[in-house]
């Protein structure tokens, strides 16, 4: 039975089964399980519950079921049957047959006597628990005192549930921000409340070193610590000016050396030790990332030697390689890994092998000397050599090898596994399933979890398929999963990575796990949260209350016009402010329509139960009169005038300094066939405005762009940035007006414009209406 059916079935009868009691309760697991079955009655948790395994390999999932209800009853758990049992069973004992039998499968039988679960697989049992978790009031999550009244029951179910793809990964960035121990264990708590099994640990890059090494103590006990840089003092400057506390460095990462304020911290071998055990309770395989040969200043900065040119100098931003040339440094590599090794039971290691800046490949002799030995003919073949040189000790050692998508071509062997990040390089996949290579897909665009959200993340992960890309149906088997990164360089406090990570972690779970024809679309999703949100709200978890709707950057009006504001969170909180300052609990609640008969700047903000603020939106509304056409303009030609500069910068405005590369004509806003690398660009031409309207548009990139129309700069979306939308609206008498975009990128890039309809609804921006 499949979900469009289960939801309806679900919520009536969650309705009538629990009529009685004081609080109808409506069944939310997510990711969607395969097949619910709602039955008459319920479970009641009771003091004295014994936890039966039948197995003593389960005794850890059984311990780990234990603590999740501590908070309301007194329980024990055995080898044998118990009020909830927990059973592994031959895979040939699970029911339907191909699917059950995928690793993290489960069966799930709730009754008024019990619970029992049947899994062929620790991974499946673990799933269980966290349906178990799910079914039961949210209030298991807070103390006895505060849960006073609430029948810790779960309806009586039959679930039969497995997992769509098997990696389900998550990428913590420890190096760019340092994450404690108890950070760790949250997170890893969090990833199994919604059935993600990988986590992937990126413990060193060039802003600190994360794990200890006992061969290279200085590794940790210096590299682990540095000066403020860049994007520390970005976020202390966004803390104050965003009044916003979670972008606050935490002070117990900070210590005070000979008059220094160094700040960072690392994990012994006995922390990392302890972190594994607790994820492989949880189901949790933990994946460790030691990037090189690139992204490798904070072990550089430590150990010279191993470098090219003997690079020296903390809080240097230029990130320099080891230096493939010598085979001091190759040891130094392997020597690491073989601690690594050592520390992590996962058979696949992470080596990295993204973004490797090869300049000084090119003036050292020993590289040079390498190339020359080893018939190599670029720099290029020197990385891919590296890289080989790297998987063969992997593979003697018993592990596959993992990399980043820039080793997709370096030659490595049928056991090497690509992990996709480039959008913008959609080859990636295609090529490396040919080759026989597995993949697991983390593409930026949708996958990026520091990128910053806007109303469309949501529906973007949702219709994000992994097994699309024009596979045939061996190369998607070699599709082992999905991925989100949380690069952490602006996401200083556990809060923020809350911020960023919930609840956009859950439609990632979604796609992951779920069917495509079981998988809830972007209203559903919507309906689906809302209970998990209640339980966020009592594990005090930091979400981002999605968008508001109603309003768009700018809003322009003749005359008079609206606010009128929705928010998917029925009950939200939301209060505003029309003098520039930020919103806080004192400032305006928003309580219903408000007419705006004058140009006015509204500050939003919504605000969670207990009372934390969610990032400022702003919105402008404008009054102002038709905009008039340019009556002298004579275009000649359809489309626009495309101009490519050779650009290194990051403001539109400074575009036309470069030099020019080439000129075009496009038929849309888009960046011309062979334009890429350094891209600068000037679109230009007139916007053929059928009717006098108040027309709304969108201009949408990665990085930076503008739209200037009749001399005003109208739609800003500058900077250097991930994909980012803005959308305003402008007053406009029929006619020509002039118009220029103008757009940068330095590594792919994508850019589009579209109009909106009066629902919201992007529109194609018409043919006919640009020209030259
Ligand atoms: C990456 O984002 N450099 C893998
Ligand atoms: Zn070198």
């Amino acid at each position: 039975m499949f979900k469009r059916f289960l939801i309806s079935f679900l919520l009536v009868s969650a309705t009538l089964c629990h009529a009685s009691q004081k609080e109808k309760r409506v069944i939310s697991v997510l990711p969607t399980p395969v097949s619910i079955i709602e039955q008459p009655g319920d479970f009641t948790l009771k003091n004295g519950l014994t936890i039966g395994v039948s197995d003593a390999s389960l005794l850890p999932a059984g311990t780990y079921l234990q603590s999740l209800i501590r908070q309301v009853v007194r329980s024990t758990v055995k080898v044998g049957k118990g009020d909830i049992s927990l059973q592994l069973v031959g895979q040939e004992n699970m029911p339907n047959g191909l699917s059950m039998k995928k690793e993290g499968a489960y069966q799930l039988n709730v009754d008024k006597k019990g619970i029992t679960v049947n899994a062929s697989s620790y991974a499946g049992i673990i799933s269980a628990i966290s349906t178990i978790r799910q079914l039961l009031p949210a209030e298991i999550e807070q103390a006895k005192a505060k849960s006073k009244g609430v029948v810790f029951s779960l309806p009586a179910v039959k679930i039969e549930d497995a997992p769509r793809l098997a990696w389900r990964g998550l990428m913590m960035d420890a190096s760019r921000h340092f994450w404690s121990k108890e950070e760790v264990k949250h997170v890893l708590d969090m990833m199994t409340l919604y059935k993600l099994n990988k986590f992937h640990w990126h413990l060193t890059d060039d802003q600190g070193w994360r794990m200890e090494v006992k061969k290279y103590p200085l590794l940790t006990e210096k590299g682990a610590w540095r000066k403020l840089n860049a994007h520390d003092r970005e976020c202390i400057n966004r803390a104050a000016k965003e009044d916003n506390t979670d972008f606050l460095l935490p002070t117990e990462k900070l210590k005070i050396e000979k008059g220094d304020t160094l700040y960072g911290g690392y994990y012994t071998q006995q922390d990392i030790k302890e972190i594994v055990s607790y994820a492989t309770q949880r189901g949790i395989e933990v994946i460790p990332e030691v990037d090189m040969p690139g992204h490798f200043l904070a072990a550089i900065s430590q150990y010279p030697d191993v470098a090219c040119t003997g690079l020296t100098g903390w809080g240097n931003t230029f990130s320099s390689p080891i230096c493939p040339g010598k085979d001091a440094a190759l040891n130094f590599c392997k020597d690491i890994y073989k601690e690594v090794f050592e520390l992590f039971p996962s058979t696949f290691v992470h080596l990295g092998g993204d973004e490797v800046e090869k300049t000084n490949w090119k003036k050292c002799a020993d590289c040079q000397k390498r190339m020359k030995d080893e018939k190599l003919h670029s720099e290029d073949e020197l990385q891919a050599w590296f890289v080989r040189d790297m998987e063969k000790f992997f593979n003697e050692n018993g592990k596959r090898l993992i990399g980043w998508d820039e080793v997709g071509e370096d030659g490595l062997s049928k056991d090497a596994v690509i992990m996709w990040w480039r959008s913008w390089n959609p080859t990636a996949v295609p090529h490396a399933t040919k080759a026989g290579m597995q993949v697991i897909e983390s593409p930026n665009k949708y996958c990026y979890f520091d990128y910053q959200q806007d109303k469309n993340t949501l529906k973007q992960i949702l219709g994000y398929d992994p097994l699309s890309n024009d596979l045939s149906a061996e190369q998607q088997r070699l599709v082992m999963g999905v991925q989100a990164n949380v690069w952490a360089e602006w996401i200083p406090s556990m809060k923020r990575w809350e911020y960023m990570v919930f609840p956009r972690i859950m439609a990632l779970s979604e796609i992951a796990w779920a069917e495509p024809a079981a998988k809830l679309n972007e209203t559903e999703f919507y309906r689906a949260i809302i209970p998990q949100l209640k339980r966020l709200d009592i594990l005090g978890v930091n979400y981002r209350i999605p968008d508001l709707r109603g309003f768009h950057n700018v809003n322009a009006f003749v005359n008079e016009k609206i606010l009128s504001i929705e928010c998917p969170i029925p009950g939200t909180e939301i209060r505003y402010t029309t003098d520039g300052s930020i919103p806080t609990k004192k400032s305006l609640l928003y309580q219903g329509d408000l007419k705006v008969t004058e140009s006015t700047t509204f500050r939003i903000r919504t605000f969670r139960p207990d009372g934390t603020p969610c990032d400022v939106v702003q919105t402008y509304f404008k009054k102002t009169p038709y905009a008039e056409a340019d009556l002298q303009a004579k275009p000649t030609a359809n489309g626009l005038q495309a101009t490519w500069y050779d650009f290194r910068g990051n403001r539109c405005a400074n575009i036309t300094t470069a030099p020019i590369n080439g000129t075009y004509k496009v038929d849309a806003v888009s960046i011309p066939e062979g334009v890429k690398g350094n891209i600068g660009l000037v679109l230009k031409g007139y916007l053929n405005i059928p009717a006098d309207g108040v027309y709304t548009f969108a201009l949408f990139s990665d990085d930076g762009s503008t739209l200037t129309l009749d001399g005003d700069l109208f739609l800003n979306n500058d900077g250097a940035h991930s994909p980012a939308e803005v959308i305003a609206q402008k007053a406009l008498k029929k006619g020509l007006h002039p118009m220029e975009v103008r757009y940068f990128d330095h590594n792919g890039g994508m850019l589009e414009m579209y109009l909106l309809n009066e629902r919201g609804e992007k529109q194609v921006l018409p043919k006919e209406w640009l020209l030259h």
